[in-house]
């Protein structure tokens, strides 16, 4: 949700414009740049893509520049727009500034401004820290900005560049994420790392609170009190490549296609002699011994992969395990103590009800688990352990390969859970390792069969999932990646909340798609189809390759491999991925940035 892109050094207008590229999965309405130029700034700004951006600056991007700002604008204050859009400016025009984020106090602080003789032409929040800044500005542009975000509530993170001061930009963090590299030709500072990791690996994560100063090839950081922090470096070492298409029409048909890898790479190293080793967690075994609950906090795709946890860990033992979306959670009364492990999930890293919920947690005496995909980002570094996915970038917002990576990584914590409480499942984790092989061998042989189903479907407005136990989840996440990328009315029941309501909706027009896989309640499935095809529904049914049962009664079948229970989900969430990208494709439907959402929701 917005992307900041800057830079000082040696540069030119299209690197901007690049960094914005790389920036634009995030989700975005409106786009623009401010670079220095002689003793002013050029501001460029544009509703719609950034390519809207780059034709409009058609003339310009080759021309050499010592440094500038780029913004990606989600519109939270003010409808999107070009005057609306970053950068915003002061009233001289010697300032200007990017912002994600939300600031609280904003109207009571532009009364102030106006009364003081500022005039302002946005609708935005952001404008007010342009004109806070030009008051403070004495000649010293960082103290200018740390004298204004004093004054500012809420959240941001903020890139700013004088007309006068020509050898340096400064950024600021309080709850959105900024991260920072240099090399011999420049710095370089952006909301996530993905347009950082063609100019440099070892990075800095701005922590709240914190202001930074970079100059060509070098960078400082400041607390808001003014005193210099020592920076601690990151290594990233993510792919190139992986940010990059690839010869696919969509990331997302990319990063479906990645997931074999995506399993293999989150098992590596943690699994050995039909065991799980976990060597972050080896220190909270006496912890674990004792826990008497475990809390997940998630949101969207990563919620869904916290209730097949739910399924999947009560498949191992009995066990208190709560599920909770990170918005309803976090306004909770909840009893957290030291015998509840909390698990935050949560690709980016960056979701702002996630980071909050964490926080209660963590104010209650609860201890947090992060399980993510972004090595630094704020819930790594807020909770007390992480796991990593390693599934390397995911830039189609609808999440697809993380979903997979997630879920891997959540079978083998809850066996290694379940292990140290004194459970025993060599089975379980040697079906595990021989995951990715399966899905491999999946996506090739059944990929176009499931293209044939989506084609046949295509023409329908609206969708019923439903599934049962470990299937009901992937079913929730399966209505959402057709809603999220065609636009489609889709809803997911567990199945035997059919006759409680949403039967009424079905009729030849409303097709359902049914996971009746050979587990211990295909025959209650298969009660439930039954019911929907007396409405009339057509009915598309997820079922194992040996099964013949329910194929014959069904108009359409998807057929995954014959495995043991627990493994389904695995190949009912990529079935119904491609199912979902197949519809959207054929729709001719913007797949990796669908409309009105973000892929980094960094406000609340
Ligand atoms: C957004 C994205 C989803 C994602 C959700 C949670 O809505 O579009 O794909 O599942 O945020 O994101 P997180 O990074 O916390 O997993």
């Amino acid at each position: 949700m917005c992307g900041i892109y800057g830079f000082i050094g040696d540069g030119k207008v299209e690197d901007l414009i690049n960094g914005l590229k790389k920036l634009e999965y995030r989700g975005y309405d409106s786009a623009g740049i401010a670079f220095s130029r002689n003793d002013s700034l050029v501001v460029e700004k544009k509703t719609g893509k950034v390519d809207a951006l780059r034709t409009s600056v058609d003339g310009k991007l080759e021309e050499k520049i010592n440094a500038g700002i780029a913004h990606t604008r989600w519109a939270t204050h003010g409808i999107p727009n070009d005057i609306n859009a970053h950068p915003q400016m002061d009233c001289k025009k010697q300032i200007a500034v990017v912002h994600n984020g939300i600031i609280e106090n904003f109207t009571a602080l532009r009364e102030k401004l106006i009364s003081e003789g500022h005039e302002f032409i946005s609708q935005t929040d952001t404008e007010v820290i342009a004109h806070l800044i030009e008051k403070y500005f004495k000649g010293d542009l960082l103290e200018a900005v740390r004298r204004a975000t004093i004054d500012l509530e809420g959240t941001y993170a903020i890139g700013v560049i004088h007309a006068d001061v020509k050898d340096e930009i400064i950024f600021a963090r309080k709850k959105s994420p900024l991260v920072i590299t240099a090399n011999e030709h420049g710095s370089y500072c952006a909301s996530d790392v993905t347009p950082l990791i063609s100019v440099g690996r070892d990075v800095v994560f701005l922590e709240d609170g914190q202001i930074a100063r970079l100059k060509k090839g070098t960078f400082e950081i400041f607390e808001i009190s003014g005193k210099p922090v020592e920076k601690r470096f990151y290594h990233v070492d993510w792919d190139e490549k992986a940010a990059e298409k690839g010869g696919y029409k969509h990331f997302m048909i990319k990063e479906i296609h990645e997931e074999p890898r995506v399993i293999s790479d989150a098992l590596m190293g943690r699994v050995k002699d039909e065991k799980i080793f976990l060597k972050e967690m080896e220190d909270w075994k006496d912890y674990i011994k004792r826990l008497r609950k475990i809390n997940i906090i998630a949101c969207g795709t990563s919620y869904h992969a916290g209730l097949i946890f739910k399924y999947f860990f009560e498949s191992l033992r009995p066990f208190d395990v709560e599920v909770e979306v990170s918005s309803e959670y976090r306004y909770r009364n909840v009893l957290i103590d030291d015998r509840v492990l909390n698990v935050a999930i949560s690709q980016s890293g960056e979701t702002a009800d996630t980071l909050e919920s964490v926080r209660l947690a963590k104010s209650l005496g609860g201890k947090v688990l992060a399980i993510s995909n972004v090595m630094g980002s704020t819930l790594t570094r807020e909770a007390d352990k992480t796991l990593y996915i390693n599934a390397g970038p995911e830039i189609s917002v609808a999440s697809t390969k993380a979903y997979i990576g997630q879920m891997t990584v959540l079978y083998l914590l809850a066996l290694y859970i379940d292990a140290v409480m004194g459970g025993e499942h060599p089975e379980r984790v040697k079906a595990l390792s021989k995951l990715p092989e399966l899905v491999d061998n999946f996506i090739l042989t059944e990929a176009d069969a499931i293209k044939a189903v989506a084609d046949k479907y295509v023409g329908y407005s609206n969708f019923m999932y439903i599934g049962r136990n470990l299937n009901y989840p992937s079913v929730l996440e399966g209505a959402l990646k057709l809603k999220e990328i065609s636009y489609t009315n889709a809803v997911g029941y567990q199945a035997g909340e059919l006759k409680h309501g949403p039967i009424a909706l079905l009729d030849e027009k409303f097709p359902v798609m049914a996971v009746a896989v050979d587990d211990d309640l295909k025959d209650k499935m298969l009660s439930n189809i039954l019911e929907t095809k007396a409405r009339n529904a057509h009915v598309v049914a997820v079922v194992s390759a040996s099964d013949q049962k329910v194929s014959n009664l069904v108009n359409d079948v998807i057929r995954v491999p014959d495995v043991e229970n627990y493994l389904y989900p695995f190949f009912v969430g990529i079935s119904f991925q491609l199912f979902a990208y197949n519809v959207a494709n054929n729709r001719n439907l913007n797949i990796d940035m669908p409309r009105n959402l973000a892929k980094s929701v960094t406000v609340e």
